[in-house]
């Protein structure tokens, strides 16, 4: 998703400040001289690659070969953890994640931790010039330290593969800029409905994006994905474009927080922009395997009719499963029947602050940006409301 989601992350729990003054000094160095050199990123990613693959040379086939459309999200991602080392029941299951889906870029051994530390300090020192004093050289030390220590770690002592592997069996066009693609997995990948999955496919090397499949588990593994291409997307337009049945696909660690809980005696509200829907949809198909459910309500929007390809399947379950209600959204297309006209964030709070539901959100950072602001604003609990916050790509 886009890159300012990795910088201005929507608000989750435990925003409020940390109440360690020894982290809070760090996180403050860190943020103040972060602020020096932020003007200058571009020039500062450059020369932290070149640092890099300057002390460690072998760190240059890790990356893909055109360093231009990997947008530095290394270098952004490495950033914003730094800068959240105060809040370490968010960050720390996020980055043993991190750290185990790390091993399937070949990236689990000391040494390249060690020369990533380097490089990274190395370029912040160059840009920050007098900003730079040593105990701001301590705090990002420091800070470092404790991300590279909790992903090595976590990857580590995972026993599962690095990644999986799984041949293109389907390849359906639905519309000009979205495709759903089937892929039969060698072995069934672990995750559980609502999480995603890092994808690289063999049209474009090396630059892995991150999928939700649409499914839950099945026997034979089967994994559904919805793709949207969207404009000038490397991997999204050659998956919706050119993918072939037989190609084979290599798929990281499921990852993500994203689930039903079936036993809160919660009902649950669902809200999916886009693709969005992929995750929702294998929540509500691992519920339709259980007799007794919470209601859930869902409001699936898009700019117009063809954006909620998956409606006629949801309505199909909607069918023979009372306690699940779909609601379509359009934003774009007013007066179309059935259909409530709006933003997904105006047509949700229109109906009240949903404050006894478990939500959760899934779509583009922005909608998601934009519902859950208004949900709060609205009187949404925000510990209530679920969402993937770390949107990386
Ligand atoms: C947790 C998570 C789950 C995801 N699940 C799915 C899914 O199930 N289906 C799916 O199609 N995509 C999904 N995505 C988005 C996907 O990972 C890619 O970001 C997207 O396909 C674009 O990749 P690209 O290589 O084509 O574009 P890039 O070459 O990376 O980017 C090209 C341009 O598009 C912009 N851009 C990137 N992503 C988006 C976006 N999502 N919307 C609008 N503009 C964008 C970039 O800022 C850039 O300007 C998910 C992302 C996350 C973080
Ligand atoms: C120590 C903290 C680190 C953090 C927080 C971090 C974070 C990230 C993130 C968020 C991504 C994008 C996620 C994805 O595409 O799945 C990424 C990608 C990547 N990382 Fe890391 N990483 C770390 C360490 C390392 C190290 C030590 C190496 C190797 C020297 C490395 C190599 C890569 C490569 C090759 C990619 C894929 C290419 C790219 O997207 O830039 N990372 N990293």
């Amino acid at each position: 998703m886009t890159s300012n989601a990795v910088l201005t992350p929507v608000p989750t729990p435990g925003d409020e400040p940390a109440d360690t003054s020894g982290d809070s000094t760090m996180v403050r160095l860190i943020r103040e001289s972060w602020a020096t050199v932020e003007p200058q990123q571009d020039e500062l990613a450059q020369f932290f690659y070149g640092l890099l693959f300057s002390v460690a040379p072998a760190t240059r086939e890790l990356f893909p070969v055109n360093m231009e459309v990997q947008r530095s999200r290394l270098l952004r991602a490495l950033v914003h953890v730094v800068h959240m080392v105060d809040r370490p029941d968010d960050l720390e299951p996020f980055l043993r994640q991190l750290g185990r889906d790390h091993r399937k870029f070949g990236v689990f051994l000391t040494e390249q931790y060690q020369a990533l530390g380097t490089a990274l300090l190395g370029a912040l020192r160059r840009f920050a010039g007098d900003a730079w004093t040593p105990e701001v050289d301590k705090a990002w030390t420091d800070a470092y330290s404790m991300v590279a220590k909790t992903m090595q770690q976590a990857a580590e002592a995972d026993q599962g593969p690095a990644y999986w592997t799984g041949q293109v069996v389907e390849h359906q066009r639905i519309t000009w800029d979205l495709a759903v693609v089937r892929v039969k997995p060698d072995q069934p990948v672990p995750y559980r409905p609502g999480q995603y999955v890092s994808v690289e496919v063999p049209q474009r090397p090396r630059l892995w994006r991150y999928l939700s499949p649409a499914n839950a588990p099945r026997l034979d593994g089967m994994l559904e994905f919805h793709v949207r291409a969207v404009d000038s997307g490397w991997v999204s337009r050659a998956i919706v474009g050119h993918s072939q049945i037989g190609d084979t696909w290599r798929m990281g660690s499921p990852m993500g927080r994203m689930s039903v809980d079936r036993r809160s005696g919660r009902e649950v509200l669902m809200i999916a922009g886009g693709t969005g829907v992929a995750p929702m949809r294998a929540m509500l198909e691992e519920l339709t395997r259980w007799g007794d459910n919470p209601n859930v309500t869902l409001f699936v929007g898009g700019r117009g009719r063809d954006d909620l390809y998956d409606l006629d399947a949801l309505n199909t379950m909607t069918a023979t499963n009372p306690w699940l209600s779909v609601v379509p959204v359009l934003e774009e297309a007013p007066g179309v029947p059935g259909a409530e006209h709006g933003t997904l964030a105006d047509v949700v709070t229109r109906h009240g602050a949903w404050a006894e539901h478990d939500v959760l959100v899934c779509g583009s950072p922005a909608m998601i940006r934009a519902t859950v602001s208004r949900m709060l604003v609205a009187g949404t609990p925000l510990d209530r409301i679920k969402y993937d916050p770390f949107t990386l790509d």
